[in-house]
């Protein structure tokens, strides 16, 4: 069994966290862990399969995140995963969108924890690497602490190895997913009371945290916290995240270096067809607050796009000030 630091990770996040962000924010920070966008057992099952699972080997660790609701084909799909080097499989109980729903899987198997225990029972006997979960802290009417913890009971009997809270409900009609991670409160005091009623299991919280002394302030209590919008939109917070959270005291690279390793990947994606605007856009971010930031991103914006756009795009050695 491997073992995986959780302390801190980026949430799988869709059209966002692809292999070019991760490669990207990799490169801020060694040790925080990465998950994929999710990944449906559909496409895994019937579609183009290595679109879908490639990565760099630099993205390690890195976790690839499942949805589905049937126990053979995510047991299946886990298998692939191992077979692809994904050092977590993770299986999203959380999304509500409507796509989602009438696919049966996402958040709204929290009404259904005998199946998720099954699945997750499915996942764990065909791979060595860890199976985990993320989920709601509840959805609709089925939102009391009691329903919870029968959920997190029965993922906890299954052998869960880690399971991720992002700690607000979700509902399932009338919210779009936008809102849906926004409108229902936090409650961090929720996912608190799951570590103590579920000590021996790791715990890792998730929702509207934004910077490392939170971080290190939620790991007094709990396993690990994962960092979500913040991340993609501001993603130098993750830069001092392997001294201060893993205990790694490697120099912390500048914005600048960070961009320049960027431009052999993506000379080697851009060879390979990748478009300048897949890989640009998640780099956006990287000079948040800081001066010639906004031009930085306005040319990016305007330039990447256009057929035949190239690193020059990306401004080094032209934005002095950057
Ligand atoms: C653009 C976007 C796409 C998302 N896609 C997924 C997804 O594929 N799987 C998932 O479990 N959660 C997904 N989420 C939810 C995040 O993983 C996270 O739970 C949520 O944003 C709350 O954390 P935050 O406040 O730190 O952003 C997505 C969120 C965003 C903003």
């Amino acid at each position: 069994m491997h073992s995986i630091d959780r302390k801190l990770s980026v949430a799988p996040m869709l059209d966002w966290t692809d292999r070019h962000c991760r490669y990207f924010l990799r490169l801020i920070s060694r040790h925080t862990l990465l998950y994929t966008e999710m990944i449906t057992t559909g496409a895994l099952i019937h579609g183009d399969r290595e679109r879908f699972l490639r990565y760099d080997p630099t993205e390690h660790p890195v976790a690839l995140q499942l949805g589905g609701s049937d126990p053979k084909d995510l047991a299946q799909c886990a298998r692939m995963a191992e077979d692809w080097g994904y050092d977590e499989i993770n299986l999203n109980v959380g999304c509500p969108s409507d796509r989602v729903q009438n696919g049966r899987f996402g958040a709204c198997l929290m009404a259904e924890p005998a199946l998720v225990a099954e699945c997750v029972t499915a996942m764990r006997a065909a791979v060595r690497v860890p199976v985990t979960v993320k989920h709601r802290i509840g959805i609709d009417e089925r939102d009391s602490y009691a329903e919870l913890v029968d959920f997190v009971g029965h993922l906890n009997a299954a052998g869960c190895d880690a399971i991720i809270v992002h700690a607000r409900k979700a509902w399932l009609k009338g919210l779009s997913p936008k809102e849906n991670r926004d409108i229902p409160p936090l409650r961090y005091e929720v996912v608190r009371a799951l570590k103590r009623d579920f000590p021996e299991r790791p715990i890792i919280v998730n929702g509207g945290i934004k910077t490392l002394d939170e971080t290190t302030d939620f790991l007094r209590d709990l396993d690990g916290v994962m960092i979500g919008r913040e991340a993609y939109h501001n993603p130098w917070i993750l830069a001092e995240a392997d001294q201060r959270v893993f205990g790694d005291d490697h120099p912390v690279p500048t914005r600048r270096q960070v961009l320049e390793s960027f431009i052999p990947y993506a000379e080697r994606q851009l060879a390979a067809g990748v478009p300048m605007n897949a890989m640009s856009q998640h780099l956006l971010g990287l000079f948040q607050g800081q001066p010639g930031a906004r031009a930085w991103r306005r040319r990016i914006s305007e330039q990447a796009h256009r057929p035949g756009a190239g690193v020059e795009v990306l401004g080094v050695g032209d934005h002095a000030r950057l």
